[in-house]
Parts: C-alpha cells; sequence; structure tokens
C-alpha cells in the first residue's frame, strides 16, 4: 500500500498545474497549487501517507460530512423535511432549483442544504456554541485535539460571501431558516474553515469505514444503517454535479471541498483522505480525483464489486 501510493504520488505531481486553485474566497487564491498529499487509515489500525499528508488544509465542504452527522443526532429524520436527498445535478453554490421547490435544497452538501444543516446546529444557541460542538466533535473523531478552524480563512469568506447570503435569505423567506441569517451563516462559514491534515482527515472518515464505530477509540459514533446512509449520500452528492462522474470513475463514497481535499470511504476496509488544491471544471480536486481513481482501480476498491 505505502509504495501504491508513493507511485501515484509520483506520476501524478506532475499534474497539480492542470486544476485552478479556488480565488472566489479570496484567502483560498494564496495556495501554493503544487501541494499534494495522500493518506489511508484501515479499520484495523494502518497508516500510509505519501507527500503533504500531514499539512494542514481548508477542509471547506467536506465539513458537511460532519455537520451532517451532527445534525441527524440531533433531530434524526425529521431533518429530511427540511432537506432532500437527491443529487441536485447544478453547481453547488446554485440558487436556481430553490426557487422550484418552495427553499427546500436537494441535499445537505449542496451549499444550501448545508446552512440548513447549519440552523439546525443552532437549535437557539449562540453561533460560537455550536461551533465549538462541530470542532468538538471532529477532534473526537481524529482523536486530535490540535484541530483548529482557521479564522482568516472564515473572515474572508465572511467577507466575500455573498452567494451563500443571498440562498440563506431565500430559504428564510419560505420559512427553511429558523435563526438570524447572520447568526446561521456564522456556524457555516467557521465549520467550513476548520483547518486538517489529509492524515488527521482520513482518521475523522474511519467510523464510516467501520460501521459506525471508531475502531481508533472502539466509541460507536452513529448506528451501522446511519454509517450507511452518510456513505450513500456522499457517493450520490459529495461531488455536486460531478458525483455520477467520480462514482464511474472511482466507485467509492466520498466528499470533496473547494479547498481541494477529498475524504473517502472503502467500507469494511480504510478511509483516505488527498489534498491537491487545483479544481476541475465542477470545484472538485482534479489530481485528488485522479489520485482516488488510480488507487481505487490498483487496489481494487469499488463498492460496486468485491
Ligand atoms: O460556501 C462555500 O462556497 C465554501 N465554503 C464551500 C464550498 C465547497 O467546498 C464546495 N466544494 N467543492
Amino acid at each position: 500500500m505505502q509504495a501504491l501510493i508513493d507511485k501515484i504520488h509520483d506520476t501524478l505531481r506532475a499534474r497539480t498545474s492542470e486544476g485552478r486553485v479556488a480565488d472566489y474566497i479570496p484567502e483560498l487564491a494564496k495556495i501554493d497549487p503544487a501541494k499534494f498529499g495522500i493518506a489511508i487509515e484501515t479499520v484495523d489500525g494502518r497508516s500510509y501517507a505519501s507527500g503533504d499528508a500531514d499539512e494542514a488544509f481548508s477542509i471547506q465542504s467536506v465539513s458537511k460530512m460532519f455537520t451532517l452527522t451532527l445534525a441527524l443526532g440531533k433531530v434524526g429524520d425529521a431533518l429530511w423535511q427540511r432537506v432532500g436527498r437527491e443529487p441536485s445535478g447544478t453547481a453547488f453554490n446554485s440558487i436556481v432549483q430553490l426557487e422550484h421547490e418552495q427553499g427546500i435544497p436537494r441535499n445537505p452538501f449542496i451549499n444550501a442544504g448545508a446552512i440548513v444543516v447549519s440552523d439546525v446546529l443552532l437549535a437557539g444557541h449562540q453561533p460560537r456554541e455550536a461551533i465549538g460542538e462541530i470542532l468538538r466533535f471532529v477532534r473526537f473523531l481524529a482523536e486530535d485535539e490540535g484541530i483548529v478552524i482557521d479564522s482568516k480563512v472564515a473572515r474572508s469568506e465572511t467577507a466575500t460571501g455573498f452567494r451563500n447570503a443571498a440562498l440563506a435569505n431565500y430559504m428564510r423567506a419560505f420559512g427553511n431558516l429558523h435563526h438570524a441569517v447572520e447568526m446561521v451563516l456564522g456556524v457555516y462559514f467557521h465549520h467550513c474553515a476548520i483547518a486538517m491534515s489529509c492524515r488527521q482527515l482520513a482518521r475523522s472518515g474511519l467510523f464510516l469505514a467501520n460501521n459506525g464505530i471508531n475502531p481508533l477509540s472502539g466509541f460507536r459514533v452513529v448506528q451501522n444503517e446511519r454509517a450507511r446512509r452518510i456513505n450513500a449520500l456522499m457517493l450520490t452528492c459529495g461531488h455536486y454535479d460531478g458525483s455520477g462522474d467520480f462514482a464511474f470513475r472511482v466507485g467509492i463514497p466520498a466528499k470533496s471541498g473547494v479547498g481541494g481535499g477529498i475524504l473517502a470511504v472503502v467500507p469494511g476496509l480504510a478511509s483516505v483522505a488527498v489534498w491537491s488544491p487545483g479544481l476541475n471544471a465542477h470545484g472538485n480536486s482534479h489530481v485528488g480525483s485522479l489520485a482516488l481513481e488510480a488507487l481505487a482501480r490498483e487496489a481494487g476498491w469499488s463498492v460496486f464489486s468485491r
């Protein structure tokens, strides 16, 4: 496995210049596009890493897996009255479908859906408390108290997040946000600004590869059925309108972020995180997707065969 990820890293590092770093969040535009890391954690306790796997980066939308898990823990299936479970077929920040569907976002991973999830996590508290709860959950999953929020990234997005403000206001008009828009966006921007390394991210995803139990601590995070469902949502919606292509090429559940990170789950076997900041046209890591495609092919990983 170590030789395989070193080979994939070596082969693909030359292609990191092919993608485009996200620049609509000014702080993210400063990232060196040549960064490239891969980390694998297996459910039986082995770790492998290659390249910049220990450098923290902005996890952005990968955090939506954590907030979805927390929100399901809080309100259970009632969440599905406010957020759908279908692939959107539109960009992660699109507003068009919200008008047709009365302010109910298609799924919890597009921005609109994750903003509703942030509203659920607020639950009458101050943003600071909800943000603290999310951060504690991520630290607990990764067994790492050193994980922090990059406040520069959070500030940068707060200053420029006009589309998200539009989505939030639009959903509030339909009654699908219960708190003030600024408070909800405060939670949303801060969880997107969590900084983690590939190694930390891979550890935090292990519970999804292990039927809901974190094999590092032995703690049950969610029931097996819920882990399966979160994986299903990652497979169908984790890469926005690139989800079908990702399932076709890679074939395992995964969640991407505009920071260039992708967290992927191989049920029963492993959790994998990759990071390469250059994005493809759908806003997903270009080389990160290629690395996962090569890894899944070489290792024989797929949820569609065994
Ligand atoms: O709201 C945004 O636009 C970002 N905080 C997160 C978007 C994102 O990561 C989409 N992922 N590919």
